[in-house]
């Protein structure tokens, strides 16, 4: 197995299909025909671990900015975080986690944010991240907003820049409004 990290400048030029293919094992709304990524404004990029010709576990890096409480941040979040059923409890997901949490440090943002399931929590803890109370974080666009909350999904964070750590009172119990775009949530 190895882990690869897309967009690579003369990687494999089917790792879109085979990203979805993998998606398609876990979403199977997802059409064969959807193009990879969805929602390209806010795509970063992507860790894929590779078995051969499969791809058997993703994990998506989002970014946007967010105007919060008088305040503008940086903020990255994963998406799409996906093993094949095959692989699955292996530590597949959190090693790879692990390496999109490692570069997304590297970018320096003041903040990293998305959500999920309750039962996923520990998971995403593995990797630094951390449930905020009462924090919903609310996708979709102005016209259209989607609420975490109504799908039961938690907001996991990390504060990391001196003025994300700052404020990190400003997150608990509140709703965290970002402009993604139609059905979109991190
Ligand atoms: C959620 C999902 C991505 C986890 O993928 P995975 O590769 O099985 O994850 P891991 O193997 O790293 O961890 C899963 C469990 O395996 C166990 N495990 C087994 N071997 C392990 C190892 N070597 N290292 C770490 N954990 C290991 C852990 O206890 C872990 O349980 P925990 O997170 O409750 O503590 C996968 O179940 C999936 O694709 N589900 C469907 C899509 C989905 O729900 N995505 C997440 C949306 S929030």
């Amino acid at each position: 197995m190895i882990v690869v990290q897309y967009p690579q400048e003369k990687g494999d030029a089917e790792i879109p299909r085979k990203i979805i293919a993998l998606e398609n094992t876990a979403w199977p709304q997802t059409a064969e025909t959807e193009t990879f990524p969805s929602a390209a404004d806010t795509y970063v990029t992507s860790f894929v671990v590779m078995e051969k010709e499969t791809a058997v576990c993703h994990v998506g890096v989002r970014k946007s900015v967010l105007l919060h409480k008088g305040q503008k941040y940086l903020a990255y979040g994963l998406s799409e975080v996906v093993t094949h059923p095959d692989y699955r409890n292996q530590g597949l997901a959190t090693q790879t986690i692990e390496k999109a949490a490692r570069y997304i440090l590297d970018q320096h943002p003041d903040i990293s944010i998305f959500t999920c399931e309750r039962s996923r929590v520990s998971l995403y803890a593995r990797g630094g991240w951390e449930a905020i109370k009462g924090a919903c974080f609310v996708g979709g666009s102005k016209e259209k907003p989607f609420r975490s909350d109504s799908l039961g999904l938690v907001t996991m964070m990390m504060f990391l820049s001196p003025n994300g750590k700052r404020h990190r009172a400003d997150f608990e119990n509140t709703d965290i409004v970002f402009t993604l775009g139609e059905n979109q949530l991190w």
